[in-house]
C-alpha cells in the first residue's frame, strides 16, 4: 500500500504533545474531535481534545491518580500498556473491571514502579477507538534521567481513509482474518520538529497503531538503542533498523548529525514517516552514551509451569473452539480457564508457536517477560513479543502481581476476532 509522502508529512504538525505533568490529579477525558490530518479535517476520538491524547509524564515512584471521565456516547475504559500497576487498575472489561458508560468516571490510582517508555489507550472495543485515535504517550522519568538535550517522543501511526479521503468507519470485520486493518496513510507523530546539529536526543518511540508492523530506520543520528519496551537494556545495541509492532516501544539516545529522517522500510517499503530538521549548532557532547540503570523485576530460574501456546486460524484455516477467526490452543475468545493459573512468585515459561499465515504480537499485561533464544538464555525484558510466520518463540517471567492479566495478540483486529486468553496468579 502506498502513501503518499506529502499526506504523510502534512501530519506531522498535526500534533505536538504537552505534557501533563503527574504530581497532581489529571483528568482524562475521551470525545469526539475534528482534527486535522492529511490535510483534511477528520472527525476522530482523542483525549482531552487531542490525537494522541496528552503527554503523561511521572517520576519512578510517583503515585498516579488519572480520572477518566467519560464524555464519549459509548464505554471507554484505560489501559496503562507496560506499568506494573495492581489488577484492578489495568483497565480490562471483564478480567479487571466494569466498562465506564457513558456520563460516569473512574478513579485510577497506582504507583509507578519502573522508569522508561510506555503508553495509554482505550481497553473497550480498542480496535475501533485505539484506531480512533484514543491513545497517548505515559513517560515515567529515572530519578537521575541521563542528560540529553531534548527528550522527545516519536509514535508511529497510521490511518485508513476511504474512496472519498473520509476516516473508514466500516470497521470491516474480513480485514480482521487477515493482517488486520492497515492504514493507507501512515506517519511518526513528533513531540518537536526541530533540532539543532550536535543535540543529544532521547527518542521515545512508540507504536500505537492498531495493526501495523513498522521497521524504522533514521538517518541523520548516531547513538544507541537503550530500552526495549520501557525496560533498559543491559548492555545498549548500535542504532540500526528496528522492529517495531503494535504495542512495542524503544528507546534511542544519539547524537544529530543531520537532518533527521525516519522511514519505514518494513517489507519492502520505503516511506518517510517524519523529518526533524536541523535550525543551529551545538558542540556535541563529548561523553559516552550511557546504558539506562535497570528497573528491579525478579529474575527467573527454573520454571514452576510450562505451557505451549499455539496461535492458529485466519482466513482459511480450519475450524476451532469459539466465535472467532483466531484462536490460541484451539479456542477463540477469552475462555473461562486462564491459560495458567500460578501461585505468587512463580516462575513461568510459554513457548509460542505461530501456526498462521501471518505475524502476531504477544503481549501479556501486568509484568515484563524475558524472550529466550534458542540455547535459553534470557533475553530482552519486553510485555510484547513479535512472531514472524512459523516462528516459535520461549518467553519467561516470574509472576509477581497477583490478578487475572490478560494475553493477547496486540494487533487489535486479531483481538477482537479471538486472539486473546488470560493468566491467573493467587
Ligand atoms: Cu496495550 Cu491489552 O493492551
Ligand atoms: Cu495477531
Amino acid at each position: 500500500m502506498k502513501v503518499n509522502r506529502r499526506q504523510a508529512l502534512s501530519l506531522l504538525a498535526a500534533c505536538m504533545a504537552t505534557p501533563a505533568l503527574g504530581a497532581s490529579r489529571i483528568t482524562l477525558r475521551p470525545e469526539k474531535v475534528v482534527t486535522q490530518v492529511a490535510g483534511r479535517r477528520l472527525p476522530m476520538l482523542g483525549f482531552n481534545g487531542g490525537v494522541p491524547g496528552p503527554q503523561l509524564r511521572f517520576r519512578q515512584g510517583d503515585t498516579a491518580q488519572i480520572r477518566l471521565d467519560n464524555t464519549l456516547d459509548d464505554g471507554a475504559l484505560v489501559h496503562w500498556h507496560g506499568l506494573r500497576v495492581p489488577n484492578r487498575m489495568d483497565g480490562v472489561n471483564v478480567l479487571t473491571q466494569d466498562v465506564v458508560i457513558p456520563g460516569e468516571s473512574f478513579d485510577y490510582l497506582f504507583d509507578v514502579p519502573d522508569a522508561g517508555t510506555f503508553w495509554y489507550h482505550s481497553h473497550y472495543l480498542s480496535y475501533e477507538q485505539v484506531s480512533r485515535g484514543l491513545f497517548g504517550a505515559f513517560i515515567v522519568e529515572e530519578r537521575n534521567p541521563p542528560a540529553v538535550d531534548q527528550d522527545m517522543t516519536v509514535q508511529l501511526f497510521d490511518l485508513l481513509l476511504d474512496a472519498d479521503g473520509q476516516h473508514d468507519d466500516s470497521f470491516d470485520p474480513a480485514r480482521f482474518a487477515t493482517e488486520g486493518r492497515l492504514g493507507n496513510i501512515k506517519t511518526a507523530i513528533l513531540s518537536r520538529n526541530s533540532v539543532q546539529q550536535g543535540d543529544r536526543l532521547r527518542l521515545r518511540i512508540i507504536n500505537p497503531s492498531v495493526d501495523r508492523i513498522y521497521r524504522l530506520s533514521v538517518t541523520g543520528l548516531e547513538g544507541q538503542i537503550v530500552a526495549l519496551d520501557g525496560m533498559p537494556l543491559e548492555a545498549p545495541q548500535a542504532l540500526g533498523p528496528m522492529m517495531l509492532a503494535p504495542g512495542q516501544r524503544c528507546d534511542v539516545i544519539a547524537d544529530v548529525t543531520g537532518p533527521v529522517t525516519l522511514r519505514d522500510t518494513y517489507d519492502g517499503a520505503d516511506d518517510v514517516l517524519g523529518q526533524l530538521t536541523v535550525t543551529g549548532t551545538r558542540s556535541p557532547s563529548d561523553t559516552p552514551i550511557p546504558a539506562l540503570p535497570p528497573n528491579r523485576t525478579a529474575r527467573p530460574g527454573t520454571p514452576d509451569h510450562t505451557t505451549k501456546l499455539v496461535l492458529r486460524g485466519g482466513a482459511g484455516a480450519p475450524a476451532h473452539r469459539g466465535t472467532g477467526t483466531w484462536a490460541l490452543n484451539d479456542v477463540s475468545g477469552l475462555p473461562r480457564r486462564p491459560l495458567i493459573a500460578a501461585k505468587r512468585n512463580q516462575t513461568v515459561r510459554i513457548d509460542i508457536e505461530n501456526r498462521t499465515g501471518f505475524p502476531h504480537v504477544m503481549h501479556l499485561h501486568g509484568h515484563h517477560f524475558h524472550e529466550l533464544d534458542a540455547s535459553g538464555n534470557l533475553g530482552p525484558l519486553r510485555d510484547s513479543t513479535l512472531l514472524a510466520v512459523g516462528e516459535t518463540r520461549a518467553i519467561t517471567a516470574v509472576l509477581d502481581n497477583p490478578g487475572a492479566w490478560m494475553l493477547h495478540c496486540h494487533m487489535l483486529s486479531h483481538q477482537a476476532d479471538g486472539m486473546a486468553t488470560w493468566i491467573s496468579v493467587s
